[in-house]
């Protein structure tokens, strides 16, 4: 045993930079140095997740000169951790003081005086910041592998994963930089959703699986050319069992993270639409037929077939969704998603309760285009995995284009269209290229 002082650092250090080499060189003058490495979970509760994931950022970071050991940090609070290391010394940029971690920080004080120890805050290093880090990691792009992988990753370690609707390059463009402050923390979404509902429109197409998958890839392919997050594909009915297969491997080849398959066949319309149109839905033998196809086709781990149930929306009663919730994670399935077009949120809660008592388990997925008034922290503790805004974008464009193109011919100019519509120097700024 070494009887040098022991010192703990806490960090993400998922890229690793001057300034987190510095806090280790002064780390490692003052004593031994144990890093505790913030989990996915922890670093995922108050920013992004890390673009490596734990192991691949402790083989970095285990290597670093000076660093005795790592262990994990399983929450942003480092008391857990305090109490069994005891360390002499916690080395800190100063950067903590304000912002989301200065609670983080005093605890880390309150705790070091139990047993005599030291808060060292090193200087931030100015010039480098994980900020303009992650901005060049996002212009350098992805890989299909861990575009792919990125969806489980998230579901494992978030509340709930955020996602929405894009059918175009500059929607995927809008979701791959779009923040926002809610309470006190910077929010943003996880990833896209490939509504069958907004391509077929972006295309004045019928949502009834008129627009082919070739034109489909397309329109996924024209999105990753821009964007570097995951993404859920809207399989419709999935098609015939023998397509089926062809489309697993084209979404797995592209680096799309899921699809998400109906139990509908023939003519498909929209589930919005409920019972005042003609749609009928599949028998369990069928449907579990069809994503047992897709799963024996997939090559890749980590991509997930999720069943859709439409008994909601049929109008076939709660035990029929949920004992075909059972018969769908018994086929095989990764997921599941309840739908329902309801005002009120209460049939969709009633089928999570249900869900939650099920002994194989499996991440839940709901899209609330009606019941719009629930929060995520809402669903987060109904035990949903994933929120799909699935027409957000489309529906927002459709109506500021009309109103616009009205306009035009009401004025016979387009002056008094000014205040509705991005001026030209927003509208270059969309494309990162433009700006730089
Ligand atoms: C879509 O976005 O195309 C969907 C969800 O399938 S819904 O439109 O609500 O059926
Ligand atoms: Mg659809």
């Amino acid at each position: 045993m070494s009887s040098k002082p022991t010192v703990y650092v806490g960090m993400s250090a998922d890229l690793v930079h001057p300034g987190h080499i510095n806090i280790l060189q002064k780390a490692a003058e003052l004593g031994d140095v144990t890093i505790g490495l913030l989990t996915d979970a922890a670093i995922a509760s108050y920013k992004r997740l890390p673009h490596m994931s734990y192991d691949q950022r402790k083989a970095v970071v285990e290597n670093i000169k000076g660093v005795a050991a790592v262990i994990p940090q399983e929450t942003l609070d480092y008391v857990e951790n305090l109490e069994k290391v005891k360390p002499n010394f916690v080395v800190h940029g100063d950067d903590w003081r304000t912002g989301v971690q200065a609670q983080t920080r005093q605890r880390v004080i309150e705790t070091l005086e139990k047993w005599g120890g030291e808060l060292v805050e090193v200087a931030y290093t100015e010039g480098i910041s994980s900020t303009a880090l992650n901005k060049s990691v996002k212009e350098v792009g992805t890989t299909p592998a861990v575009r792919l992988s990125r969806l489980r990753r998230l579901i494992d370690n978030k509340p709930i994963v955020r996602i929405l609707e894009a059918h175009n390059g500059l929607t995927g463009l809008i979701i791959e930089t779009t923040t926002a402050e809610h309470e006190g923390r910077t929010v943003e979404f996880d990833g896209m959703w490939s509504s069958s509902l907004t391509d077929s429109t972006a295309r004045g197409k019928p949502d009834i699986e008129a627009v082919d998958i070739s034109s489909r890839l397309q329109t996924i392919n024209d999105l990753f050319e821009v964007t570097t997050k995951p993404l859920i594909f809207d399989g419709d009915t999935g098609g015939k069992p023998e397509h089926f297969s062809y489309t697993v491997r084209s979404l797995e080849r592209l680096g799309v993270s899921a699809v998400i398959i109906e139990d509908k066949e023939g003519l498909k319309r929209n589930s919005l639409f409920g019972t005042e149109v003609e749609q009928t839905q599949s028998s369990i033998e069928d449907f579990v037929h069809r994503i047992q196809v897709g799963k024996k086709a997939q090559v890749t781990k980590d991509f997930m077939i999720i069943a859709r149930i439409e008994s909601l929306i049929l109008e076939k009663g709660m035990d029929d969704a949920v004992t075909r919730a059972k018969a769908y994670i018994e086929g095989g399935a990764d997921g599941i998603m309840i739908h329902s077009r309801n005002k009120s949120p209460d049939e969709v809660y009633e089928f999570c309760d249900h869900f939650a008592k099920f002994d194989k388990k499996v991440p839940l997925v709901v899209v609330p285009t009606s019941y719009n008034k629930v929060t995520e922290a809402e669903l987060a503790d109904k035990g949903v995995n994933v929120v799909i805004y699935a027409n957000h974008l489309m529906r927002a464009a459709y109506k500021s284009m009309s109103k616009v193109a009205k306009s035009i011919l009401e004025n016979s100019r387009s002056a008094e269209v000014d205040s509705e519509i991005a001026n030209i120097k927003e509208a270059l700024a969309i494309i990162p290229e433009n700006e730089s």
